[in-house]
């Protein structure tokens, strides 16, 4: 039995949606064969449906709820899901949405196949909405992710980043999927151009936001309400915005620099993260996400006016609020 779907409060009005694409990404993994089954089938709880609410809500708000856009909102969070197993894997996070990632309990090769092969059935799902332009905004996007994580490992090895490099990869590995799937459910929907780029605009703004705020969890979060470790980033020696606005104010600290320079016993990990929260860095932070998510809100001005655009521009406030 699939436990119950848990819901942010706000995306309640469009549960019965979001349970009929739950339940094709699960049928659609009840049909693979074992082990793969084993391996995909639990990765399929215990996420926010983030992507998937973007997908339902940006359709919505052109065209009636069908078919086409619950296979398009599986694909995204097909796609989301695969990241996520490589992500963990390139990152050396031991939990994922509450359970072990797959790279603790498989072999490494068996973990990269099936992050492979949720792509490969993602992209199958799309071509069968066939429609070239939504394959080739999505593989495009495949293609950006890649090479935003690829970019941000290597960067992670020379350290001290600058915001503009930050900002490029938070585009390139998050904003990137939430802009594509707004535009991709615009284009199914048979919205006008305008229109379409005006989704595009809000999901890029929606997913700078969101990252940012996911990088201030990584300090004020805590690994049950995450169900994912927290810490993890500073641990990996990655300098995300909120010790990029420590280190601006702070330049000669010991406990951060000695973190990044590879000190990574419990002590200096507590005090650099300790150092972090204590200084007004989470505030810039946030301040920089919410606003992003105000140019997310001030998009959705050219768009019609209806529930959907009520819920995005609510949406956009709980990706910030989350993070308090
Ligand atoms: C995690 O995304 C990866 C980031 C882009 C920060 P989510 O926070 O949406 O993960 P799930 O889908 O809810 O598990
Ligand atoms: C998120 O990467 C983006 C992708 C999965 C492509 P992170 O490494 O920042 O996300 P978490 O914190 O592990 O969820
Ligand atoms: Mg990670
Ligand atoms: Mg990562």
């Amino acid at each position: 039995m699939k436990p119950e779907l848990q819901l942010i409060s706000l995306l309640e009005p469009i549960r019965s949606e979001i349970e009929q694409v739950e339940h094709l990404l699960y049928e659609t993994l009840a049909r693979v064969e074992e082990p793969l089954q084993s391996m995909l089938c639990p990765l399929t709880d215990g996420g926010k449906r983030c992507r998937p609410a973007l997908v339902i809500l940006g359709g919505r708000m052109f065209a009636p709820f069908g078919s086409p856009f619950r296979i398009l909102a599986a694909a995204v969070e097909m796609l989301h899901t695969a990241t996520l197993i490589h992500d963990d894997l390139v990152d050396k996070a031991d939990l994922r949405r509450g359970q072990k990632t797959l790279h603790t309990i498989w072999p490494v090769g068996a973990t990269v196949l099936a992050g492979d092969y949720l792509l490969a059935r993602s992209v199958s799902m799309i071509a069968g909405l066939e429609d070239c332009r939504l394959v080739k905004i999505f593989a495009e996007t495949l293609c950006t992710l890649c090479a935003g994580e690829i970019r941000e490992m290597c960067v992670t090895e020379g350290k001290h980043r600058s915001r503009e490099e930050y900002y490029l990869s938070v585009e390139a590995k998050t904003a990137s999927l939430f802009a594509a799937a707004m535009e991709m459910a615009g284009i199914l929907a048979g919205a006008e151009e305008g229109h379409v780029a005006t989704l595009g605009r809000y999901g890029r703004e929606l997913g700078m936001a969101f990252q940012i705020v996911d990088d201030v969890l990584d300090f004020t979060g805590d690994e049950e309400k995450l169900g994912k470790p927290a810490g993890s980033d500073l641990r990996q020696g990655l300098v995300t915005l909120p010790t990029l606005c420590y280190l601006e104010q702070a330049t000669d600290d010991v406990a951060v620099n000695a973190v990044l320079s590879g000190q990574w016993d419990e002590e200096h990990m507590r005090a650099a993260i300790e150092a972090v929260c204590s200084s007004g860095a989470i505030e810039a932070s946030l301040a920089e996400a919410r606003a992003h998510a105000m140019r997310a809100q001030e998009a959705l001005a050219g768009l019609p006016d209806n529930a959907s655009r009520g819920m995005l521009y609510s949406l956009a406030e709980f990706v910030v609020e989350r993070g308090y």
